[in-house]
């Protein structure tokens, strides 16, 4: 059984998954619109339904353990971007963002002695290593591409090699 407090943090993760899935609908949306970027398109669409099977899997553990999942309203997302690399320090931000939060319910489920939900948090950490190391690496490419269009039109070519495979 969950605690108030547990129940409460990982209903906050929730809203955290959600609003992550919502940020990368809205980056392959603006991505889609500009010229040649298909592969930076079909990279945040995936990104984004990633980022729905985080939150359905924190919907069903919290649901599963006798608490109570509550869907969250989700404030609109950013959605247009003064440039690529604009769009990437912004998916790597809030990567970071994601991070410091699992950390956090880490932290608190060993304070509150909720070691299914310790053993449960393990997945997401090692899911934001994973994710952390694939936003460093765009922002990394896109630092040496600078204004260069032929080494843009590779590294929209070549995105979906730097993700994970998944
Ligand atoms: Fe589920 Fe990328 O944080």
């Amino acid at each position: 059984m969950l605690s108030k407090t547990i129940q409460e943090a990982l209903n906050n993760q929730i809203l955290m998954e959600a609003e992550s899935s919502q940020a990368y609908l809205a980056m392959a949306c603006w991505a889609e619109i500009q010229p040649g970027l298909e592969g930076v398109t079909d990279f945040f669409y995936l990104q984004s339904d990633e980022e729905r099977q985080h939150m359905l899997k924190l919907v069903r553990f919290v649901n599963e353990r006798g608490g109570f999942a509550a869907i969250p309203a989700l404030p609109q997302p950013m959605l247009t971007f003064p440039s690529i690399g604009k769009l990437f320090s912004e998916f790597l931000q809030h990567e970071l963002k994601v991070s410091n939060s699992i950390n956090d319910l880490v932290h608190l489920s060993l304070a509150e002695k909720d070691y299914a939900t310790h053993n449960f948090l393990q997945w997401y950490v090692n899911e934001q290593i994973e994710e952390e190391r694939t936003a460093r690496t765009l922002n990394d490419k896109l630092e040496m591409i600078g204004d260069d269009r032929s080494g843009l039109y590779l590294f929209d070519r070549d995105i979906m090699n730097v993700t994970t495979g998944k």
